[in-house]
């Protein structure tokens, strides 16, 4: 039997409702990214089957120790975590050292890694993970750069039809933030996302439309806060820094915490508003480049498979957040 069928066949039982969802998450932690893991990890209705992470807010080097601290400090160490693509396809590395720091993830301190790193590439966990669970069952969800899903893709076609959907943090339908137009996980690496933008398989763009709503108040800071726990804490001193570097960087008041609302539209369809449309991303040279092309002219066309956030139950979302950090406790 190929190593990657399982022995049904099947496409999972989704009659279920109850049962957790099944999600690999690829990320670049980096401030949102790590609450994106820890809301994960926390929320009940998702089962955490891996993290692979891709450079993009810092080095991959860092982004991947940075895994590691946010698995300690969550007590999710059992979880596999494998270290993916260096920099993207074709263009040249770019860091958000202004929004992350020098680690990626400055401000609090940062444990050690309680486990090895998986052996595997990055890219070859992904392809595992989709390939040896039931058909239809494993949703990706990235925040960082696509450059790990659009290698899997290439190097094995068969997840395409196999996952049961893509969720990403990136893109959006108006204003970028790395350039006036782009957004900074597409414009890391345009052509993986244009790889993945056409891949024959369910995706939902979250993009900044929705996630510059995702602010971290006063009054979400405060309910964090009365959580109490370390995670907790943890949380609070990344919002410290990503606040005033976000203030410092790109006048916001308050931050605005992009990647956990990928992980929220997984947990709670309902938290977003999501539009069908048709989905495309720039790779020409010059100001264009890394945009997000988001068709909203009338109805999608039939058999349209992307789907773009258009609206945000903010209030929803955070609530989703402090429950997930009270779930997490104190882990020993
Ligand atoms: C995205 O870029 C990164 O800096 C954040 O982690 C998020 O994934 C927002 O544009
Ligand atoms: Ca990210």
């Amino acid at each position: 039997m190929d190593a990657h069928e399982d022995t049904t066949g099947q496409p999972a039982d989704r009659a279920n409702e109850e049962a957790a969802r099944a999600v690999l998450i690829d990320c670049d932690p980096g401030h949102d990214d790590a609450i994106a893991l820890l809301l994960a990890h926390g929320d009940p209705r998702i089962e955490v089957l891996g993290i692979s992470t891709v450079a993009g807010n810092q080095t991959l080097e860092k982004i991947t120790r940075n895994a590691q601290s946010i698995a300690a400090v969550g007590g999710f160490s059992g979880v596999p975590i494998a270290a993916g693509a260096s920099r993207g396809l074709v263009a040249e590395p770019i860091v958000a050292g202004e929004i992350h720091g020098e680690s990626g993830l400055d401000g609090p301190h940062l444990p050690e890694a309680q486990a090895p790193l998986d052996p595997r590439h990055g890219v070859n966990l992904i392809i595992d993970t989709v390939m040896n669970r039931p058909a239809g069952s494993v949703t990706l969800v990235a925040t960082g750069p696509l450059t790990n899903l659009a290698l899997a893709v290439r190097l094995e076609p068969r997840i395409v039809e196999r996952v049961r959907e893509v969720v990403i943090m990136g893109g959006a339908i108006a204003t970028g933030n790395l350039t006036p137009v782009a957004e900074f996980n597409i414009a890391v690496d345009p052509e993986a996302a244009h790889i993945v933008f056409h891949a024959a398989w369910d995706l939902t763009m979250v993009g900044l439309d929705v996630t510059h709503q995702a602010l971290a108040t006063t009054e979400v800071r405060r309910q964090l806060a009365e959580v109490g726990t370390h995670p907790a804490k943890f949380v609070g001193a990344l919002l410290d820094f990503y606040g005033s570097a976000y203030t410092a960087e790109q006048g916001f008041e308050f931050p605005p915490v992009h990647d956990p609302v990928a992980v929220a539209a997984v947990i709670d369809p309902s938290v977003l508003t999501l539009r069908k449309a048709h989905l495309d991303v720039s790779l020409a040279e010059g100001p264009t480049r890394g945009m997000t092309v988001v068709d909203l002219r009338g109805p999608a066309p039939d058999g349209c498979r992307t789907s773009v956030a258009v609206g945000i139950d903010v209030e929803r979302f955070w609530a989703l957040v402090v429950a997930a950090l009270q779930r997490i406790g104190d882990p020993e």
